[in-house]
């Protein structure tokens, strides 16, 4: 399931900090980190017994975890420990995601149902940290387009992996380990790897171990949305007070879902809101010809047909230069997609920008080192006679991986 979008370097302090986005991201399934040098280290499960000492290991290798917690799983969230838990790990700069209420498979559920198992866990959120989460990981790493979309109506993207230690599927520690020496065996250019927090030997052997192995290697152990380059936050507003109505009793056991005496929730939950709301995920990728950084991939219009040609970057962003990657589309404007013009397999073939539709081949790309192939031919995104001027049009072209396909990405 790894989607190697590889980042060649090149993410200045100044774009970096400079997430002013004229449009908002669809929110999206992400895979794989984007910055380069970058692990996130993931927890599903909790929260329990674990997450302070893990909070703290972390904290003390000057490193940032995330949990992606339940609510009502190995403990009821609201428990006051596991309350005084989850503010502890937040305040410490953990990130904190979704992992549904109950931890039921959100495949086999009717739509209220996965509304319910969203609300439930948002509304938890919102109560004990005041916060409303940009991202969901599906319970078993299992979803479909109706688990997507209703995410995506929720503000949320989803959270998956690319390696898995297995901590919960019956490895032993040391096979677990063999894991994380795999991701530094394979010079991985980033990695989001899943562990679970609900294991002690997760907390006491492979927490030590993956800290130590990593920084070691000259890793930055940061949170899923530092590995993206996003906000881990969709809002940020103050936690309530509680009261009785916080508990799981009359709430889906774990595994289980609403129904029956159960009422399903499906709207969304109240947020007290005093502070500012950052948004969605900014998750705008600029591409330029490795050879010129200045030069930025550009749309020339917003409509279908539009050339896909070469301009000087717009400093600070803009919507013409700003390519979202979503599955196998590379998305601008929201709604079009880098496309082959008539799918023609001809080198020279100019590229252009046409309304996405799902499964038309034309739209489909990966990424490989630094080229961008058409996924299913073995043709480049390639700079005409290598140009850097203004206006230049580009094609595609036999992958040669020389210099006219080369290109380096950074996050707006
Ligand atoms: C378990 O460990 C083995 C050996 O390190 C590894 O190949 C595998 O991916 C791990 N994960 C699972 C889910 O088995």
């Amino acid at each position: 399931m790894t989607f190697g979008l590889v980042l060649a370097g090149l993410v200045t302090a100044s774009i970096a900090q400079g997430h002013h986005l004229e449009y908002r991201a669809t929110p999206q399934v992400y895979d794989s980190c984007i910055n380069a040098n970058d692990i996130a280290l993931t927890f599903d499960d909790g929260p329990y017994i674990y997450l302070r000492d893990i909070s703290d290991q972390f904290t003390r290798a000057g490193a940032k975890a995330t949990f992606f917690m339940n609510g009502n799983n190995w403990d009821c969230i609201y428990n006051p420990d596991r309350i005084s838990d989850v503010k502890y790990a937040f305040a410490a700069g953990h990130m904190i995601g979704s992992h549904t209420w109950s931890h039921a498979d959100l495949t086999s559920l009717s739509t209220p149902q996965i509304q319910d198992a969203m609300f439930r866990m948002e509304e938890a959120f919102s109560r004990i940290l005041g916060i409303k989460p940009a991202f969901m990981r599906p319970p078993f790493g299992d979803y479909n387009n109706n688990v997507q979309s209703i995410a995506a109506a929720r503000g949320q993207s989803l959270a998956l992996w690319d390696w898995d230690t297995g901590d919960a599927d019956g490895n032993t520690t040391a096979q677990s380990e063999a894991v994380y020496n795999d991701v530094v065996n394979a010079k991985v250019k980033n990695a989001l790897i899943l562990e679970h927090e609900t294991e002690e030997t997760t907390d006491s052997t492979l927490v030590p171990y993956a800290i130590n192995l990593f920084q070691s290697k000259g890793y930055n152990l940061v949170t899923m949305a530092q590995c993206l380059g996003v906000d881990p936050y969709q809002a940020i507003g103050v936690p309530q007070q509680q009261t009785p109505s916080w508990t799981c009793d009359g709430t889906p056991d774990p595994g289980a879902a609403c129904g029956g005496s159960i009422t399903c929730e499906t709207g969304t939950p109240t947020f007290s809101s005093t502070t500012t709301v950052t948004g969605p995920t900014p998750t705008a990728t600029y591409i330029h010809p490795t050879a010129s950084a200045s030069k930025c991939l550009t749309a020339a219009s917003n409509t279908d047909g539009a050339a896909v040609e070469i301009e000087d970057c717009i400093s600070g962003g803009s919507t013409s230069q700003g390519w979202t990657i979503s599955g196998s589309n590379l998305k601008i404007f929201g709604t079009k997609c880098l496309d082959v013009t008539n799918g023609a397999t001809a080198d020279g073939t100019k590229l252009q920008i046409w309304t996405c539709a799902s499964g038309n081949t034309n739209q489909m790309w990966a990424f490989s080192g630094s080229a961008i192939t058409w996924t299913g031919h073995s043709s480049c995104v390639d700079l005409t006679d290598g140009s850097t001027a203004n206006g230049n049009l580009i094609q595609i072209w036999t992958c040669t991986f020389g210099p006219n396909q080369q290109w380096t990405q950074t996050i707006g």
